[in-house]
């Protein structure tokens, strides 16, 4: 009886939220609209409502970060425009063009899922390649908090000039206006890349302190692959495995054409989700699902005694 009582309040609760259409202002709406999004796009990562990460999406406002309107939303088959310069619109777990030759505002849940599987803890040190206009940079920031850092790199001037008034008020993030395929980069816990790459860097997996995790798209000729997530272990053998498919813009300076042949034949003919290790040397053994130079990835798991080794 106690329980029925309490749903039955419940209920009429919601139905009185859900009649209540009319905001006070319009910011009151957007905000809505933005919370919805957050919680939205937290469920579709598998990561709590009142995480960190969804009170990242939460308040952080996305129309500041693509540009001015008619926003230009992706679909498999080219860009939509929003019908009005309405904020509502960019709270959709959707690709948003950020008006500069292909470059897009990446897929929030695909970013959340990312940053959650990368762990970001207050303090840490990030290095973030492929800021755009700093959207992601930002949610980045928020989870390091004032203790942590976040260097940015950016290559396109247009874009840069966004993201350094964008991330102003940031002062945890110091962005480059350079590539961050070239070093030297700083060490760092947490390395996430937004772009294309045929192969882990050595400036990447170099600037991993200890534990460090690395996650960037690797990616073949036509831009599709899969995320590939690498944490620095003690040995030579170093844990790696793919999260899920991808399609990227190719990051510039990390790219090889032999690379992207022999990884298109990998994502067609060998299963990627088999893939568990990455060995940093240029003898591939009978595990070697793709080898490049002076890298390769097994689907042999580390060996149980250099976990030990730890
Ligand atoms: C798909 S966009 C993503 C932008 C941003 N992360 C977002 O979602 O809003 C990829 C970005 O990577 C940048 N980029 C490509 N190669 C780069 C490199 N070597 N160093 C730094 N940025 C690079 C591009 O200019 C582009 O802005």
């Amino acid at each position: 009886m106690h329980l029925h009582l309490q749903s039955g309040r419940a209920s009429s609760l919601r139905r009185w939220e859900m009649r209540k259409t009319h905001w006070r202002t319009d910011e009151e709406r957007i905000e809505a609209h933005r919370a919805f999004f957050a919680r939205f796009v937290a469920a579709r990562a598998g990561v709590a409502a009142d995480s960190e990460l969804a009170e990242a999406f939460r308040t952080t406002p996305r129309e500041r970060f693509v540009g001015g309107p008619p926003w230009r939303i992706l679909t498999r088959h080219g860009f939509v425009e929003a019908p009005r310069d309405d904020p509502a619109f960019l709270y959709q777990d959707v690709v948003v063009s950020l008006d500069a030759d292909g470059l897009n505002n990446g897929e929030p849940s695909l970013h959340a899922m990312c940053i959650s599987t990368l762990r970001p803890m207050k303090g840490d040190r990030i290095v973030h390649v492929g800021a755009g206009t700093g959207y992601y940079t930002t949610i980045l920031a928020k989870l390091v908090g004032e203790r942590g850092g976040v260097d940015a790199y950016e290559i396109e001037p247009g874009l840069v000039r966004r993201a350094q008034e964008n991330l102003a008020g940031l002062p945890q993030v110091t962005l480059h206006a350079r590539s961050g395929a070239e070093g030297p980069l700083p060490e760092c816990d947490v390395l996430y890349v937004n772009a294309g790459a045929t192969a882990p860097l050595a400036v990447w997996l170099d600037a991993l302190k200890p534990g460090g995790r690395l996650l960037f798209p690797l990616t073949a000729d036509d831009g599709g692959g899969a995320m590939l997530l690498i944490a620095r272990t003690d040995g030579e053998v170093w844990e790696a495995r793919f999260l899920f498919q991808a399609q990227f813009v190719g990051c510039a300076g990390a790219r090889d054409d032999t690379e992207e042949w022999r990884l298109a034949e990998a994502f067609r003919h060998r299963g990627w989700n088999k893939v568990r290790s990455l060995h940093r040397d240029d003898t591939p053994g009978a595990s070697c699902w793709v080898a490049g130079h002076g890298w390769w990835l097994s689907t042999e798991a580390p060996t149980v005694t250099q976990h030990r080794d730890r």
